[in-house]
């Protein structure tokens, strides 16, 4: 079965497709929304810390976990249990991550279908064929389903092909367009009047809220969602990374993109808002700054309007860009469910993605009827506690269940010299008992609210 397996081909391929699964709406849209509902630079100063203190170590985890087994969460925590309690406890855990990673693609594809239905309303406007604009951009039902029915189709297509000519081979060519396209739009937001106070709202703390258990839990769950972790997904992407690579430094990789664009985003959203402003648009809901759809389909698309021609090129290129995120981040998603049917069935992958891939669809079908009912309760289910609880499970499968020569050893393929290094010297312990127990704090102290 192993022979079967798929695997990238090259390093590079690994780190665009894990890239491209930490780097979604979680970035473009989760990041500089968060930023703005909690005071600025505060929330980015204690994101950053949360990314590389506590999100790092767990993405170490779920890579190591990985290659080592070359299997799904699953059946990959079954195999570094030590006995038979680890064992059905993992089974079951990693049963719970599929679940958790099988909704959150489900409430991901509504809001992607919004996203790229601004985005063809947007290629509508430049085209000159607006008659059918103010249907693609209202909140309807016949809309938000045939866009969320579209982009699933999308996401099971590229896994539908596979790890190498599908998750690959895309995430080789989206990611850097996202790239590009950011950078410009940064270049033209930051030269327009009333950028710099955005700017200055970003990247200057209000250190008085820093210490708000709310701020640290909301940045905790963000990062661990930004960073596609605790359902498995990096998991299994790990498990077809090769074995001569180099885990801990591809993992650094990871983490440095995905909060560079991060960070990067806020730098392109704050200052519009500010921008947006300027022009006369309100940028303020019940007395805090705007986020969420307000924000990214009513505020941007002002500012791009007052530009003209131009803007619309430009807002084009916005909603491409978000779509794009979206897609390399879904298609991750889908990749855990569908890789436990191609290793606990004999279905092949291309029956499995549309099997699974529909019925996931029809709970998007479900949160989109039941809106105000689920979405925001599945949501909050599903990143704020399961992805962090998971977490903890799988640092403490990393830290204590798993023997400890064989972690070595899978840490020593492609790194050899792993034992004299700083990293050998502090991962082991810190996800032993730092992790765990830091993730469980966060935890309890916003639940002393
Ligand atoms: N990290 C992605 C984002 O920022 C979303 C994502 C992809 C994800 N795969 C995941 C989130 C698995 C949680 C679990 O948008």
């Amino acid at each position: 079965m192993r022979n079967h397996r798929g695997q990238f081909s090259s390093r590079l391929g690994f780190v665009l497709a894990a890239a491209g699964s930490a780097v979604g709406l979680g970035n473009i849209w989760g990041f500089p929304t968060q930023v703005a509902g909690n005071g600025g630079a505060a929330f980015l100063v204690i994101y950053l810390i949360l990314a590389f203190c506590l999100a790092y170590p767990a993405l170490m985890a779920e890579l190591t976990i990985g290659r080592h087994t070359r299997a799904n969460i699953v059946i990959a925590l079954q195999a570094i249990a030590s006995n038979g309690f680890t064992r059905s406890f993992g089974k079951y855990t990693g049963l719970y991550g599929v679940l958790v990673a099988s909704l959150i693609l489900s409430f991901y594809t509504l809001v992607a279908g919004w996203v790229l239905a601004h985005f063809t309303a947007h290629l509508c406007k430049l085209l000159g064929v607006s008659g059918i604009v103010p249907w693609l951009t209202s909140d309807n039902l016949s809309r938000n389903l045939i866009f969320a029915f579209g982009f699933s189709l999308m996401t099971i297509g590229v896994i539908s092909a596979g790890v190498h000519r599908g998750i690959e081979v895309w995430s080789d060519r989206l990611m850097p367009a996202l790239l590009v396209l950011l950078v410009l739009l940064i270049a033209y937001v930051l030269s327009q009047e009333g950028a710099m106070e955005g700017l200055r709202l970003y990247l200057v703390p209000d250190f008085s809220r820093i210490t708000d258990s709310r701020l640290i839990l909301s940045a905790l769950g963000q990062a661990f969602f930004s960073l596609s972790l605790g359902v498995g997904t990096m998991l299994i992407y790990g498990s077809y990374i090769r074995a001569q690579d180099n885990l801990p430094a591809i993992g650094a990789l990871v983490t440095l993109v995905d909060t560079g664009i991060a960070f990067l985003a806020g730098l392109l959203v704050i200052p519009a808002m500010f921008v947006a402003q300027k022009l006369g648009v309100d940028i303020y809901q019940n007395g805090q700054l705007a986020g969420g759809p307000a924000l990214i389909f009513n505020i941007l698309p002002e500012l791009f309007d007052s530009i003209g021609f131009g803007g619309q090129v430009i807002a084009t290129a916005f909603f491409a860009l978000l779509t794009i995120a979206a897609l390399t981040s879904s298609i991750s998603m889908l990749e855990v469910p569908v890789s436990l049917a191609l290793e606990t069935t004999t279905m092949a992958r291309r029956s499995a993605s549309w099997l699974i891939g529909l019925v996931i669809f029809s709970f998007t079908v479900l949160i989109t009827i039941y809106f105000d009912r689920l979405f925001g309760l599945i949501v909050t289910l599903t990143t704020t506690y399961s992805e962090p609880l998971v977490g903890i499970v799988l640092c403490l499968y990393a830290g204590w269940v798993w023997n400890r020569n064989s972690l070595l050893n899978t840490l020593r393929q492609g790194n050899p010299a792993i034992e004299n290094s700083f990293f050998w010297k502090i991962w082991p312990v810190y996800v032993r008992y730092f992790c765990p127990f830091l993730i469980f704090a966060a935890f309890v102290q916003s639940l002393n609210l």
